[in-house]
């Protein structure tokens, strides 16, 4: 575990080495390597990024240059091996030190109370100590460290052969490539866990998926397991899995036996924790009694959805080694340890209808409504069908009952139907062949597996961008709203997104519904964003598969957005991360001489198609290139208020402490972020009134 002074030191390490390299060239490896993994560790298990991503590179670069100028430098554990080479061709089976058993199941305080029952007769002593922590909805793993590396990585399989995926795992930045175990443990070590997707992750993955035509995938669980088998490790890093150890299955000491100062499983996982490894060490618990155990059962399920992946149930172990091999185990499960399940959030209802929407960019999705049924405290009534595949797929009709899973904040999918409850009397589902909002003919391209309609001037469609348009992440106009773009649109108050900038204020007050203030505020909104950076308005301009990451991309490529009417497929693929699908698509949206034209519309309206941080323009105002972050609740001001205070004399916000923060500033009961600033060091701490002097300097 790296102390308090290990964190200064790596930091300050850190900054110089970006600055400048050792001479001596083992010290420099041995440096760059140590303020990487320490940064990695920040980053991916503590999820406080130390560095900004320019610098994290900088320093990633340094060390790939010196190992290819010195190749006898290089070794396996090094930060630069986790860089996927080349396609594995098949995934060996490999037998695990230890079999891989499943756990038994209680779904309720009477089956706790048998559990805790059977332990005491089992291990023959009515003190028991039990640990909790949660149970991970991914796919298990099993790591092996050999003298302290990292050497292999195996699923689980049939619990005794699991498949070797050895490459793929290294993709895991929060799995160690190599810990410092006790002296003694000179030989095997082999670690239990399990691989997960944030929930975060996921629903952006999905969202891609959809975007591109793809059907999305149903769950974190499946989407973890799924990356864990795909043969191109280049591609698993990219999904961004993480990992939770939570069990040492086998270890060995000079005389093959568990190091004396390991006695118990909390011990164990604090230990793991310690040697960096990313475990329950925060989450979980200790109780004297099953009652406990209970009660913390009781109410982390109402909290399960805080944690940032899906989590089904928790588990109960006996925290103590020596009592756990005293009760054994059966084929199946340690006889030590108990899942308790937390309630399905699955329930059963009838498909009524399917209707057909149309999105943004064109493609039609079948939306089922089924009748409303309640799960997991949210009564669902309508659910994405995504496209027609997945109604073939999966065989569904009108009026069959279906299973509906909604796991967490995952969106409600129906898992199956139930063909053996059918009637006779279930109707297939009929795709449209034309667009229900404009009636003109869909289209469907060979690889995808969207209908599509391609009106441009669909009025749905149209609609759709404006509100894409106006959203948070892309020219957030707040105070907007999808429901008053669509009331403004169908009464002809708005036609287009350059619309949006000469609004019948005048009839907008006469609809009712619109006070004086709500429509100063609106007014002040989309004025406000006038001045949203390029990379926002590329976003926001909804061009087909081009995400936030990808809009950053392309905004950094060019001084004027201009620029791009020059840009053709082949010069837009130079660019990080953006494919041929991409390139062609950004390609034909400038290209294009109705956007174009709107893209004059918006210059004249006075918008920012300028890239401020390239030759262009720049950001003006006493506070420009400074970054703000308010914490702790402000007595002053609205937090709202003070961010365009800062904005408006060119400052950005910023969304959690980093090195690339200038100034914190803290209204009452400041929690964390406040600490972390003082840490860093870096940071200018302001209170409310401090923050006022300066913007109003
Ligand atoms: S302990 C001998 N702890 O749940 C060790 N398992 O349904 C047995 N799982 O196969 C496993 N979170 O893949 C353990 N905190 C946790 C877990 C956990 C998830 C998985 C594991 C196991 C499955 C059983």
């Amino acid at each position: 575990m790296y102390t308090a002074q290990d964190e200064k030191r790596l930091y300050e390490q850190a900054k110089s080495l970006i600055a400048s390299t050792p001479e001596n060239i083992e010290d420099a490896v041995a440096q760059l390597r140590e303020v990487i993994n320490f940064s990695d560790w920040k980053y991916y298990v503590q999820s406080e990024p130390l560095l900004s991503d320019y610098e994290y590179d900088t320093l990633f670069k340094k060390l790939k240059s010196l190992e290819e100028q010195y190749p006898e430098q290089v070794t396996e554990d090094s930060p630069t091996q986790r860089v996927a080479m080349g396609l594995s061709e098949k995934f060996p089976p490999v037998a695990h030190l230890v079999p891989m058993l499943s756990l038994d199941n209680t779904y309720n305080a009477e089956d706790l109370m048998d559990f805790d029952r059977k332990c005491k007769e089992l291990a023959g002593t009515d003190k028991i100590e039990y640990c909790v922590e949660p149970k991970y909805d991914g796919a298990s793993i099993s790591l092996v460290y050999e003298n302290g590396r990292m050497t292999r990585g195996a699923t689980r399989g049939d619990g005794v052969m699991g498949e070797e995926i050895t490459a793929n795992i290294r993709q895991i930045k929060s799995i160690p490539l190599s810990a410092n175990f006790q002296k003694d443990q000179v030989g095997q070590v082999e670690i239990r866990g399990e691989v997960v997707i944030h929930k975060n992750v996921f629903a952006a993955y999905n969202e891609q998926r959809i975007a591109e035509g793809l059907s999305p995938l149903a769950n974190p669980r499946n989407a973890a397991s799924g990356t864990l088998r795909i043969l191109d490790p280049k591609e698993v890093a990219k999904r961004k899995l993480s990992a939770i150890l939570y069990h040492i299955s086998y270890y060995t000491t000079a005389d093959n036996q568990r190091p004396a100062t390991l006695t118990t499983h909390y011990d164990s996982i604090q230990y793991l924790y310690s040697l960096g490894f990313p475990t329950p060490a925060k989450e979980m618990r200790k109780f004297d009694n099953i009652e406990g155990v209970i009660q913390f059962c009781d109410d982390f399920e109402v909290r399960r959805d805080d944690l940032p992946f899906e989590v089904d149930g928790l588990v109960i172990k006996v925290n103590d080694f020596d009592m756990q091999d005293k009760m054994g185990m059966t084929t199946h499960h340690p006889r030590w340890a108990v899942a308790y399940k937390f309630k399905a959030r699955q329930a059963t209802s009838k498909l009524l209808d399917v209707e057909f929407q149309v999105g943004r960019t064109g493609a039609v999705t079948p939306v089922a409504k089924i009748e409303p049924v309640p799960i997991g405290g949210v009564t669902v009534r309508s659910i994405s069908l995504f496209n027609e595949d997945v109604i073939r797929e999966k065989d569904l009709r009108i009026g069959d009952t279906v299973v509906v899973e909604r796991a967490g904040d995952v969106i409600p999918y129906i898992v199956k139907s139930l063909a053996e409850l059918r009637t006779g009397e279930e109707r297939p589902i009929a795709f449209p062949h034309s667009c229900p909002a404009c009636r003109e003919a869909l289209e469907k391209n060979e690889e995808e597996a969207a209908w599509r309609c391609v009106n441009i001037n669909c009025p749905v469609q149209v609609a759709e961008r404006i509100i894409h348009y106006t959203s948070k992440d892309a020219m957030d106009i707040r105070g907007l709203g999808g429901a008053n773009v669509i009331k403004f649109f169908e009464l002809g108050l708005l036609k287009d997104i350059p619309g949006l900038y000469h609004i019948d204020w005048e009839a907008v007050s006469k609809l009712g519904g619109f006070g004086d203030k709500s429509i100063t505020n609106l007014k002040q909104a989309i004025e406000h964003s006038k001045k949203q950076p390029l990379s926002r308005l590329i976003y926001g301009l909804g061009i087909r598969f081009v995400g936030e990451t990808t809009a950053k991309t392309l905004a950094n490529a060019v001084t004027h957005i201009r620029d791009f009417y020059d840009w053709d497929v082949e010069k837009l693929s130079t660019l990080e991360d953006i494919g041929p699908k991409v390139a062609s698509s950004v390609a034909q949206f400038f290209h294009n001489e109705e956007n174009r034209h709107m893209l004059d519309m918006l210059e004249k309206e006075g918008l920012n198609l300028v890239n401020q941080h390239k030759g262009g323009e720049q950001a003006t105002g006493e506070l420009a290139g400074k970054t703000f972050l308010f914490t702790g609740t402000l007595t002053k001001m609205k937090r709202s208020e003070a961010e365009a205070m800062a904005e408006a004399k060119g400052g950005s916000i910023l969304s959690g402490v980093s090195s690339k923060l200038n100034y914190l500033v803290v209204g009452e009961d400041a929690g964390s972020k406040l600490e972390k600033a003082k840490k860093l060091g870096t940071v200018s701490i302001l209170t409310e009134d401090e923050f006022l002097n300066l913007v109003n300097a």
